[in-house]
């Protein structure tokens, strides 16, 4: 059978030969064995489910083993033997072209070059799956290959639940991943109902098809880390030679030192594995490595005498580097944090003073004592940050819950008032106020001819618009029209795809429209292929996360999530092709709703219109938000777009006198 028939066949009708776990692959770590002895058979009941009573007894024992020994069910056998990666939007069996924009972003996500744990279905950050299991997948690309444009699929947390009658308007894909009631969220009810097979964690753009690879990190740190500099630094100052200092070499963190370079200072970052850090070593990601602290010492002191542009990856604790940096009065201007705090007792975080293999021990063998090591590392890796910002360290949270961990250790990182943390969070000082009230926020686009011609024609596309835009711009923007026109003039340069020919920038709403107007306009002369649009979560209207995106909202309603709930439902019914919404994301389970959303512009008249109303409510929402809850930013921003659009009518807040509350209570 070619590819497109095993599309349509869906599952097998003949049982697939078992095939040995391939060597290269990098295995997903055994998850916890949570479930009682009912719980695994109810787990095996519902595996089954998906496939004739002929195999029941033969599969229910595979699967019976997989839970034992991975602690899931992933249906190895099922995983087809074509390979998985994001062929042109012509090569998939489909009878309508926006179910086929679906199924190459479906495979994107599962490429072996751009998921972290494709054999496991997991395409980033540990834990952020596409599907629970191979039959959730074939069964998937079978109902995308059989849907019309009067249909939509409907999703639970990977489980294709069927396709709907529906209308050419409608999403064809509507996606929930771990939407939980809400007293069932804790970390140990993923760990449980995923287990069952009945939920999973789509983190951000995994489990919404929408990943891209590393170059959205790139991007977002490179803004981050650059708005950080320029808080600091006097006006016109350059970054070369000054120090920013973070930890980990992963997934993500893994864009901390190419962003550094980018930025233009000296990046240093800890990673405890030796195999992650030589990995981006020899990628090209980081260019000096070094695995020993004295020597760690000279080559920070060179660099920062010769004013150097440079990366160096360390490989040992970060605890060590703050604490020996101190010792030897290495000024850091600025510090954060990129290990994998949401899930700190289970290899997240490395503590200090225990060796990489004692901990993984320590994590299978005895999990009270390594939470009390990464406990007692947090209080410490706490306390030398707070002798590094005595001296003057900017210090921020990258949106790895580091300070929530470390509040929650008990480690001095909470604010005289005893409800707000010592440090700000990156979202808080610095991409809220300057991107995401103004609308900016991370919009990104697949060439789904996989031709690397046409992502280049989409290059200069968006960088037309944006110079024409910044030409008129008002100067509170002129700082994120100019940051984006550079990016996306070297975004080639950088040589950032990996997986489907995308592309990323932040733009406002007003950028984000005119530059999809203008694709679907080159795409109907036939000048490039049909592109699909969508973004990152991490946006300006798509999250409610307390410790993350909305950690800049002070009205007390960051602990809501009604924003990207609106968003979701806003995004739907304006012509999205498809729409998701999660619990989970990069704080953790129970700590985030996010949703996103994917369109085809395949150059159509209709794709025009749904392009219109759909992109001005999937930012202005969250700037609506953002203005209600007193941002000054927002409302600017606002003000301008209702001037803008006369049918836009938002609800203003009225600012209240400090004076008339003081003698109140
Ligand atoms: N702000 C954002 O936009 C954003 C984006 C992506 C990820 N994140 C968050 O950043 C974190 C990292 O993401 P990732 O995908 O890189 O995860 P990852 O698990 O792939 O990488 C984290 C790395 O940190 C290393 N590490 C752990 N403890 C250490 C220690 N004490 N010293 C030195 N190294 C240590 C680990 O070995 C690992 O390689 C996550 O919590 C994620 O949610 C934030």
């Amino acid at each position: 059978m070619d590819f497109k028939e095993q599309i349509q066949k869906g599952i097998p009708t003949e049982l697939p030969a078992l095939k040995p776990y391939p060597a290269a692959a990098n295995r997903a770590p055994k998850r916890k064995d949570i479930l009682s002895i009912e719980e695994k058979q109810l787990a095996i009941r519902n595996a089954l489910r998906y496939f004739p009573k002929q195999w029941h007894a033969e599969l229910a024992k595979e699967f019976a083993q997989e839970l034992k020994t991975f602690g899931r069910i992933y249906m190895y056998r099922f995983k087809p033997t074509y390979k998985i990666y994001a062929r042109p939007i012509d090569a998939y069996p489909a009878k309508c072209k926006q179910a086929a924009a679906i199924m190459l972003m479906i495979n994107n996500n599962l490429d072996n070059a751009v998921a972290q744990h494709p054999e496991e279905l997991i395409t980033y950050g540990g834990n952020g799956a596409v599907f629970q299991n191979w039959a959730q997948y074939l069964l998937t690309m079978q109902y995308l290959s059989m849907m019309t444009d009067e249909q939509t699929l409907h999703m639970y947390s990977g489980h294709p639940m069927g396709l709907f009658p529906s209308s050419k308007n409608a999403p064809r894909v509507v996606v929930t991943n771990g939407m939980m009631i809400p007293n069932y969220s804790t970390p140990n009810d993923w760990e449980k109902f995923n287990a069952m097979g009945v939920t999973q964690y789509g983190q951000m753009t995994a489990g919404s098809f929408m990943y891209i690879g590393p170059q959205g990190i790139v991007h977002g740190t490179t803004i981050t880390v650059m708005n950080a500099f320029r808080k600091i630094l006097p006006e016109g100052e350059s970054p070369a030679g000054k120090i920013f200092l973070t930890a980990g070499l992963g997934g993500m963190s893994g864009a901390q030192p190419k962003a550094g370079n980018i930025a233009g200072c000296i990046t240093i970052c800890a990673e405890v594995n030796s195999k992650a850090a030589t990995k981006r070593y020899e990628q090209g990601w980081v260019d000096v490595l070094i695995d020993n602290m004295d020597s760690l010492v000279l080559r920070v002191k060179e660099a920062k005498e010769k004013n150097e542009v440079v990366s160096i990856a360390f490989i040992g604790n970060i605890v060590d580097v703050w604490e020996r940096f101190d010792v030897e009065d290495i000024f850091i201007h600025l510090g954060s944090d990129q290990t994998s705090l949401h899930i700190p007792w289970t290899g997240g975080y490395y503590p200090v003073d225990v060796s990489y293999e004692e901990s993984n021990r320590l994590i299978s063998e005895d999990p009270e004592a390594f939470k009390e090591k990464v406990q007692d590392s947090l209080r410490r890796h706490a306390a030398a940050i707070n002798k590094h910002n005595s001296k003057g360290t900017y210090f921020f949270d990258y949106g790895n819950a580091f300070l929530l961990e470390a509040s929650r250790a008990g480690a001095d990182i909470m604010a005289e008032n005893k409800i707000d943390f010592k440090y700000a969070s990156y979202v808080q000082d610095i991409l809220g106020p300057m991107c995401f009230d103004y609308g900016f926020g991370p919009f990104r686009w697949v060439c789904t001819s996989g031709n690397p011609a046409d992502l280049d024609k989409t290059d200069e596309i968006a960088m037309d618009v944006l110079e024409k835009m910044a030409a008129q711009s008002p100067k509170e923007i002129q700082l994120q029209m100019q940051d984006n026109i550079i990016w996306i003039k070297d975004a080639k340069k950088n040589k950032l795809v990996v997986g489907s020919q995308a592309r990323i920038l932040y733009a406002d709403a007003e950028g984000r429209f005119k530059i999809a107007a203008a694709f679907n306009k080159a795409v109907a002369a036939g000048e490039i292929g049909a592109i699909v649009i969508g973004r990152d979560h991490h946006d300006v209207s798509g999250t409610d996360s307390p410790y993350r995106e909305t950690s800049n909202i002070y009205d007390g309603s960051k602990f809501t999530a009604d924003m990207a709930i609106h968003n979701v439902i806003g995004d739907s019914f304006r012509g999205a092709t498809w729409v998701s919404i999660h619990n989970g994301g990069g704080v953790g389970w129970g700590e985030v709703i996010n949703g996103g959303f994917g369109m085809l512009l395949d150059g159509t008249e209709a794709a025009a219109e749904r392009l219109k109303s759909m992109i001005f409510y999937d930012v202005n929402n969250g700037i609506a938000r953002r203005s209600w809850a007193r941002n000054e930013e927002a409302l600017f921003a606002i003000k301008r777009e209702m001037e803008r659009t006369p049918s836009l009518k938002v609800t203003l807040p009225n600012l209240v006198d400090d004076n008339i509350l003081k003698n109140l209570f």
